[in-house]
């Protein structure tokens, strides 16, 4: 098996990856969690999905393209250039809504149903407000959550905070959880019961 033969690239994701160049963008998701994102979701027809941290919309262009059509997708993110290129890529899409705001604020002000999958991709929904995002996950529902490996942006004192993050998920008796050392490190769990 050669793991980097993936097939299943959106259409629009080369013109993404070339504006994400041409800005400077220096957080793109890469094709694994892409690939690996798109095949969870496909897995849940009529689906509700999150993700934290839209950036330049590489990560989006695979979510959207495993949703069927009855799905539906909130993606956040507090940097207002990077929505406005979300927008143009993506806003036509009904099933979408792309939002312009700090992820704290919106997961403390968030109260609609939940979610089948949520990728959170930036510090809010990982770092912070963890047990509020779990809370958004139904049962049968996945959290992803990828740069679990050392990558060479980290700031200095970044492994605590991954650690952290690591023991509390491995510790919640809700989610089963397995850890891939594939693409940037990669957690997926799954709700297993309501919060006890
Ligand atoms: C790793 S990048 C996301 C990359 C994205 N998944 C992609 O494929 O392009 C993290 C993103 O989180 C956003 N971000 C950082 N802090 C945030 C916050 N407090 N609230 C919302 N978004 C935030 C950044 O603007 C950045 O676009």
């Amino acid at each position: 098996m050669n793991d980097t033969n993936i097939q299943d690239i959106p259409a629009i994701h080369s013109e993404i990856a070339r504006k994400s160049k041409e800005i400077g963008f220096t957080m793109p998701s890469d094709l694994y969690i892409g690939t690996l994102l798109k095949t969870l979701i496909s897995s849940k027809p009529a689906g509700k999905f999150l993700e934290l941290g839209t950036g330049i919309g590489l990560s989006l262009s695979w979510m959207i393209d495993g949703m069927d059509i009855d799905s539906h997708l909130i993606t956040v993110d507090n940097d207002p250039e990077l929505i406005a290129i979300a927008k143009q890529y993506f806003g036509v899409d009904k099933r979408v809504n792309i939002v312009c705001e700090d992820g704290s604020e919106w997961i403390k002000k968030y109260r609609g149903g939940k979610f089948d999958l949520i990728f959170a991709d930036a510090w809010p929904g990982k770092y912070s407000e963890v047990d509020a995002i779990l809370d958004f996950i139904k049962v049968g529902g996945y959290y992803v959550i990828d740069d679990m490996a050392v990558q060479p942006n980290w700031p200095e004192g970044h492994d605590k905070n991954v650690k952290k993050l690591v023991a509390y998920l491995e510790n919640r008796a809700d989610f089963n959880l397995t850890k891939m050392d594939w693409s940037t490190g990669l957690i997926i769990a799954v709700r297993t019961k309501q919060k006890g």
